[in-house]
């Protein structure tokens, strides 16, 4: 057996979007890439915003000496002392570069802080539909995922939190706005999660840390306005990259903003950067630190992603589906409108609209659309989701 079996059985088990993916291509040899609509992956089709590219020219027409060097694997001090502005401005509070560690996406962000933190059989509990990465990353570092099921609007439910946690609880898990659903957290359901746990903390005298994966956090619509999670939490970080912010998923930029005011702050930080080298990852990329220290403040245009999502739920709704209007990133997670969800996308397939099965998110009996495509797919792919529907008896 050439793998272990843990690799081979999380290979096996979670691999709905790689074999969306993979049947896509299929599809799109047989059919032309023009009649296949494929809405499973979360890669944005938006080129990066102008002053990225400015950004970039001018680097390379005025490279920096020594700019292709390792560095501190905390990354370099301005680009920390950059981001430390932005997350001070957003959170209301006093950030500097120290409370900053540039990583390798949100992806490097989320391992380096489980692995600092998580002892053995520790449990981390996330909120289902989840973006199924978190299982992985937490059993990379030794720990056990506690999935809860979230309301019918999928908020997290405070009384099932409260019931989770017990001694081993470690860390928990958010993320909003939210992939797979679209759904923002309120900023009260943040606050009392924040008192929550404090409470927790307290009963069994454990330290439990606030993971905020915000990846989507300026991609939200309907005039929403970033929720802040340090003034929710004392033990909070927030782990995020420029992925689809500024369109960069495959420059791996990202970084952990630690609480500034957090117990044991100078252990904790240390702990990060020495697990960003252990882990391989060393620091984050130097060319990529070197431009977005100069674009805290940029983001793509949100209102392309506005109107398409208009665009799909009007459709959708009227066509009968059941659906939570998703207020931020760019997933729709609608109602299956037969049990098996495996067997629904297999049905939209047979018309070349590619979606992931709910399960592939811990939520059997959804699917999830991802809309950061061009008008074009989303405007080809309804013919499918009428045909389905109208095969469901859906209105
Ligand atoms: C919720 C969520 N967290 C983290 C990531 C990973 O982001 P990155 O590409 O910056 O590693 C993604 C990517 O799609 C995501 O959807």
């Amino acid at each position: 057996m050439s793998l272990s079996e843990n690799v081979r059985r999380r290979m096996q088990e979670g691999s709905f979007i790689r074999k969306m993916f993979e049947e896509g291509n299929l599809l799109r040899k047989k059919h032309g890439a023009d009649n296949v609509f494929d809405l499973s992956l979360g890669n944005p089709i938006i080129e990066p915003p102008a002053e990225f590219k400015q950004a970039l020219k001018h680097l390379s027409d005025n490279p920096l000496a020594g700019m292709h060097r390792y560095m501190e694997n905390a990354g370099y001090e301005e680009t920390r002392s950059a981001v430390a502005k932005q997350v001070s401005l957003e959170n209301n509070v006093n950030c500097t570069a120290g409370d900053i560690v540039m990583t390798v996406g949100a992806g490097g962000a989320l391992n380096i802080i489980l692995k600092a933190i998580l002892n053995p059989g520790d449990e981390v509990i996330v909120f289902a539909p989840f973006f199924m990465e978190y299982d992985n990353y937490i059993d990379n570092h030794g720990g056990k995922t506690v999935a809860l099921m979230t309301t019918e609007d999928f908020l997290p439910d405070l009384s099932k939190l409260e019931k989770a946690i017990h001694k081993k609880t470690r860390a928990v898990i958010i993320n909003s706005p939210n992939n797979p659903t679209g759904v923002v957290y309120p900023e009260k359901l943040v606050r009392e999660m924040g008192e929550a746990l404090a409470r927790k903390e307290k009963q069994y005298n454990t330290h439990i840390y606030l993971i905020s994966d915000e990846v989507y956090s300026n991609l939200m619509y309907d005039g929403l306005k970033y929720v802040p999670i340090f003034p929710a939490y004392h033990r909070s970080l927030i782990a995020t990259s420029h992925s689809k912010d500024l369109a960069l998923p495959g420059e791996r930029i990202g970084y952990v903003a630690v609480h500034p005011e957090i117990e044991n702050k100078a252990e904790l930080i240390n702990g990060l950067i020495f697990c960003n080298r252990i882990l391989g990852f060393v620091n984050a990329p130097a060319l990529m630190q070197n431009i977005v220290r100069h674009l805290q403040h940029v983001s793509v245009s949100i209102s392309e992603y506005e109107e398409k999502r208009n665009f799909l739920y009007n459709n959708l709704t009227s066509m009968g589906y059941k659906l939570v209007k998703p207020q931020g990133a760019f997933y729709m997670f609608p109602r299956s409108p037969i049990e098996n969800d495996v067997e629904f996308v297999h049905e939209l397939q047979k018309l070349n609209v590619l979606t992931v099965p709910g399960r592939g998110f811990g939520t059997p009996g959804y699917f999830r659309i991802s809309y950061c495509v061009n008008f074009k797919t989303i405007e080809g792919s309804l013919f499918g989701f009428r045909k389905v529907a109208e095969q469901f008896r859906l209105s």
